[in-house]
């Protein structure tokens, strides 16, 4: 029935007194694979008090000594990396290379973090006062960066360790400490990296990852008045979060409906594997997957082949064979989709392949000719089915960019850099992408969306600066 896996607080691994778990079922098999510890409020109450005892004695502790067990972590998490991707591919179904690649990109996540932070949080500011009007060269004022305390950190299924480490490594070398609720599937990898972290020597309480459900803990994490900051990645849950916590700074990353416009002179060999790798890497289960192409109905015909010559050479079948497409997240997810599917056809989409799905394996799809009466104009499907819609202007590629309620990335194909410079202007997303699909990477680059896609930034730079507060101490002179 799956082996069951502690949480982890206070610096040890812990079953709970609810002696109840929660099930992470296998998306290939549909049959439970794991089990981790249902904790109970009180549990959680414990995690954040150890984590708010751990954050004094951590703030203190030099900067460069943080640095030092960060790069240890990272380099044990690269160590682990076998283990940690296959817990990926059984619970979220990760073709097997992108879940090696995931760890490894992790642990160079958190080097990074250690040698940014060093950096940017080794020099602060010097003011004086006689800039402003009226005042005397009286009032020297010192700045420097201070931690914010305790971050509660909430990754999605999609990334459960990548994600996890770019809340924790910004995090931990500001100085503050970590209480990581992990998606449920998920779950048993981040338990594995947050491993890495103990094997690092961390002390204890400063990391802690509780497990459970969203209906019993939920809420209680993020409206706990021991959290002062929270750094969500996710779907809708995001904006109810956004509306009930109180007083706390809020990172959050939510979906994303990125726009793909293509202009008459784009090379469409580049613009076709770009669609396809950006529009069905990880069956389209990205917040930046490509999920609207906008092209001008004179090349329409051409790249719509191309697209679809690529998609044919897709492998389809389980994670564990290294398979482009594989089976999505949950049963609920794939009945989604094959809503968004169904309305298309009913609304008189081109189906360029026959739509297929078998269990939680849904068949790569592209639909031509969508119209924007169209669901699957608007929604994000997060699966691999990836309407284009022709257009007859750029104009009107922008207005349905900018239609959306979402405003993550977008990216625009020509050759004409002046017209794409305008282009990215008039796009109202966090990220305009020239000649290349959406993506968040490289984890240095700021990484922010518009209207429902967050608040905030992020990447490694802006996630630091974010989980700090700027202290002063001003001088008076006599
Ligand atoms: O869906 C999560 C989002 O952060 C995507 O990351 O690296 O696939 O562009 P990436």
């Amino acid at each position: 029935d799956g082996d069951v896996f502690n949480y982890y607080a206070d610096g040890k691994w812990n079953k709970s007194s609810s002696g109840k778990f929660v099930p992470i079922i296998n998306p290939t098999t549909r049959k439970i694979h794991f089990k981790v510890q249902a904790c109970t409020q009180e549990e959680v109450n414990k995690a954040i008090e150890s984590a708010k005892i751990a954050q004094k004695l951590w703030a203190k502790t030099p900067l460069w000594k943080r640095a030092e067990l960060l790069h240890k972590a990272a380099a044990i998490l690269k160590e682990h990396k076998a283990p940690i991707a296959e817990c990926l591919v059984k619970e979220i179904a990760k073709p097997a290379k992108d879940a090696v690649t995931e760890v490894v990109r992790s642990g160079d996540l958190v080097s990074y973090c250690a040698e940014e932070g060093v950096r940017i949080l080794g020099e602060g500011k010097f003011l004086v006062s006689d800039s402003f009007p009226g005042n005397e060269r009286t009032k020297y004022c010192l700045t420097s960066k201070i931690p914010l305390g305790v971050v509660l950190a909430i990754p999605p299924f999609n990334y459960p360790v990548n994600l996890a480490v770019s809340k924790i490594g910004p995090a931990i070398i500001a100085g503050n400490s970590i209480v990581l609720k992990p998606p449920t599937q998920g779950a048993v990898a981040a338990l594995h990296m947050v491993h890495c972290f103990h094997l690092a020597g961390f002390p204890k309480g400063l990391i802690s990852c509780v497990t459970g459900k969203g209906s019993e803990i939920g809420d209680f994490l993020t409206m706990h008045p021991g959290v002062n900051c929270i750094s969500f990645t996710g779907g809708d849950t995001g904006i109810a979060i956004s509306k009930k916590s109180a007083m706390v700074p809020l990172q959050m990353e939510l979906g994303g409906k990125d726009a793909c416009i293509v202009l008459e002179d784009a090379d469409l060999d580049l613009v076709a594997a770009n669609i396809v790798k950006g529009g069905f890497s990880y069956s389209g289960q990205r917040c930046t997957a490509v999920k609207v192409a906008l092209v001008m109905e004179s090349v329409a015909e051409t790249l719509v082949k191309k697209i679809k010559d690529k998609v044919a050479k897709l492998t389809v079948g389980p994670p564990e064979d290294d398979c482009d497409i594989t089976p999505v997240i949950t049963e609920s997810s794939a009945n989604f989709i094959e809503g968004l599917v169904m309305d298309a056809k009913k609304k008189g989409a081109t189906f360029c392949q026959e739509y297929r799905r078998e269990g939680n394996l849904i068949w790569p799809l592209l639909l031509d000719n969508v119209r924007s009466d169209m669901r699957i104009s608007w929604e994000e499907p997060f699966g691999p089915v990836l309407p284009v819609i022709r257009i007859n202007s750029v104009e009107e590629g922008i207005r349905h960019c900018n239609a959306s309620n979402f405003g993550l990335q977008g990216c625009v194909f020509t050759k004409d850099i002046n017209k794409a410079m305008l282009i990215s202007d008039a796009m109202e997303t966090g990220t305009v992408q020239i000649n290349s699909a959406p993506a968040r990477g490289p984890d240095h680059f700021p990484f922010q969306g518009l209207k429902d896609s967050g608040i905030g930034s992020q990447g490694i730079t802006n996630s630091i600066n974010m989980m700090t507060k700027i202290k002063t101490t001003v001088i008076n002179l006599p």
